[in-house]
């Protein structure tokens, strides 16, 4: 962790101290992203030291917003319950199929778990837009699941690259429920998620759709605009991400983008002690 000085060393200090004081006002929520934030049995100090860190740089080490955003993230957490999303519910089919996960721990930094929607996919499927919620659910399920591939305690993986794949949307129109459901993930993601994404790729988009990118790109700040890079030829990810299968993105693995797909990813001990909680609080 670095601090450019020691007013930022210090609000980091202070977040952290404030911690069961914030987990408190959140009706005592103290998990974020599979992991305990206070002290007791399966609290990892320094994966939480990591997480808050990214809080405070996501708000520039501004002490009041950092807390703002740490108390409203754990409050969402504790409404929308993603740790049920990820590794209980159960997604539309059609969802799923187009949801892919890969992890190469060979892969330069934070090139090493990758997030891949293959959006064009749904072109058949349109419908799974109809309910903005469901299709929510079912996005930040995988977006957990991918959490659960980093390693917060290892600098070269603790930030993910995500990729959309476009291929075959040419002839849609941005149509109202698709935007409804962008917005949506997109400002979860903003608010509660920062710091977690390295880079992102929009690939195989068609010349005549780069429009889209103009609308879309005005519901994301600046800093994660900066972390976007729009290619038209799909082949030419490969450049960028080396670990990416030869034959469908000119990268440099053999194997399949479905051969690679890690498909069992295990919740954290944390989660299994938070799903357990929930079940049990159903029963009773
Ligand atoms: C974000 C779907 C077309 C650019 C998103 C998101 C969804 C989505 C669900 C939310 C973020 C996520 O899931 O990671 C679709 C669908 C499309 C489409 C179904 C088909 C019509 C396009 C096109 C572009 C584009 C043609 C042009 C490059 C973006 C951008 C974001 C985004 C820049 C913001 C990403 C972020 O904040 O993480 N899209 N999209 N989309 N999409 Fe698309």
């Amino acid at each position: 962790m670095e601090f450019a000085n020691d007013n930022e060393r210090q609000v980091f200090e202070k977040v952290l101290k404030e911690l069961p004081s914030i987990v408190e006002k959140c009706q005592g929520y103290d998990e974020l992203y599979g992991y305990k934030l206070l002290p007791g049995e399966l609290y990892d100090e320094k994966v939480v030291e990591v997480l808050i860190y990214k809080f405070c740089k996501a708000y520039k080490f501004d002490h009041d917003q950092t807390v703002m955003t740490l108390s409203a993230t754990l409050e969402w957490r504790r409404k929308f319950d993603p740790i049920s999303a990820a590794f209980r519910e159960k997604h539309d089919d059609a969802l799923e199929a187009v949801g892919v996960l890969t992890r190469d721990s060979d892969a330069p930094a934070n090139l090493k778990v990758i997030t891949w929607n293959l959006y064009g996919g749904l072109l058949k499927n349109k419908e799974v837009f109809s309910d903005a919620q469901k299709f929510l659910r079912y996005r930040i399920g995988l977006m957990e699941r991918g959490l659960r591939l980093l390693d917060f305690a290892d600098p070269t993986n603790n930030s993910m690259t995500q990729v959309h794949d476009y291929d075959g949307v040419s002839i849609w129109r941005m149509d109202p429920q698709i935007k409804k459901c962008t917005k949506e993930v997109i400002n979860v993601f903003q608010s509660y998620y920062p710091e977690l994404l390295h880079a992102k790729y929009f690939i195989n988009v068609p010349s005549l759709l780069t429009w889209v990118y103009d609308v879309v790109k005005t519901f994301v700040s600046e800093e994660t605009r900066k972390k976007f890079v729009v290619l038209n030829d799909g082949k030419k990810l490969g450049q960028y991400v080396p670990s990416a299968p030869s034959a469908e993105y000119g990268g440099k693995s053999k194997s399949s983008l479905k051969e690679l797909n890690v498909k069992e990813i295990k919740p954290s001990e944390y989660d299994i002690y938070m799903l357990e909680k929930t079940v049990n609080a159903e029963i009773e």
